[in-house]
């Protein structure tokens, strides 16, 4: 895709899923990465091993989101790496399901919006003062949701979270705009990963979700991947500021029987 040859790319949870599958198409379009995990050592080590086999330079780091204190030296770090970044994508999240049962405190609620949130909120606004410092234009993508759209009983915490990035989406990208700095985002619907495998792969569940989406499947990290890439490249010089909501058509469906 047009522009994206030799970009330096952060990826944040990079580990496995959705931010391994974006990492493997942005290596492919020639892209330098530095690729963020928290915890999952095998999987970043694997995601790294894919890309330099396609040919790509990457760099790892490792942060944990939750502690927010850390993540200007991560940034610091991150942009070091090849001395500069053009793009950031803010993958890393936390799908959580909370209830009054399993979080009387708020204690879950919280850490979602701090990793989910206020980590990507930090992190762009680390990349957009790095940039307007040197001087130079930057492609944020932020990954977000279905949820923050249209969501559904369990999911406070986390469609709260998305619904508050696609806001900030919007924000940054009025606010950096004439900086040449854009700012999109990316609303997936359901998209099988490793965390989610042993669920969504029984054919009763996959049979069950095929049936509601118009697509009449689920997607799967690849195109999550190449969306991104849409995102970054020069073809999307003149967006910033939307959300790109890549679901199978699921929730353009209202909520009507099955005919
Ligand atoms: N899969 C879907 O259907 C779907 C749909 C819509 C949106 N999304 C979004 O896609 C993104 C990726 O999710 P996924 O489905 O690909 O799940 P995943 O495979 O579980 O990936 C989550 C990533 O986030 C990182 N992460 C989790 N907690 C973190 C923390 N405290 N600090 C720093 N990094 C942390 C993980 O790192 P470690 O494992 O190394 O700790 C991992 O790399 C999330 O933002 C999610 O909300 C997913």
């Amino acid at each position: 895709m047009q522009g994206l040859q030799g970009k330096r790319v952060l990826i944040t949870g990079a580990s496995s899923g959705i931010g391994a599958g974006m990492a493997k198409v942005l290596a492919r379009e020639g892209c330098r990465l530095v690729l963020h995990y928290n915890q999952n050592d095998s999987g970043i080590r694997q995601t790294l091993a894919e890309v330099e086999a396609l040919g790509a330079k990457a760099q790892v780091v490792q942060c944990d989101f939750r502690d927010l204190s850390a993540i200007a030296g991560f940034f610091k770090q991150a942009w070091s790496l090849f001395d500069g970044l053009d793009g950031l994508v803010n993958n890393a999240g936390v799908v959580t399901k909370t209830t009054a049962v399993n979080d009387s405190s708020g204690e879950q609620f919280a850490e979602t919006l701090a990793v989910n949130l206020q980590a990507p909120y930090q992190i762009s606004t680390e990349f957009a003062q790095a940039c307007i410092r040197a001087d130079q234009p930057g492609a944020i993508v932020n990954n977000s949701s279905i949820h923050g759209q249209a969501t559904c009983e369990w999911f406070s915490a986390y469609a709260a979270s998305k619904a508050g990035l696609d806001a900030i989406t919007k924000v940054q990208a009025v606010e950096w705009g004439r900086h040449g700095i854009r700012v999109n985002g990316l609303a997936p619907g359901v998209v099988p990963v490793e965390r989610t495998f042993d669920i969504l792969l029984k054919p009763e569940m996959e049979q069950y979700w095929s049936e509601r989406m118009p697509a009449g499947r689920y997607g799967n990290v690849e195109e999550m991947g190449e969306a991104t890439a849409y995102l970054l490249s020069d073809v999307t010089s003149w967006m910033t500021g939307s959300i790109l909501t890549i679901d199978g058509g699921l929730i353009a469906r209202g909520n009507y029987p099955l005919r």
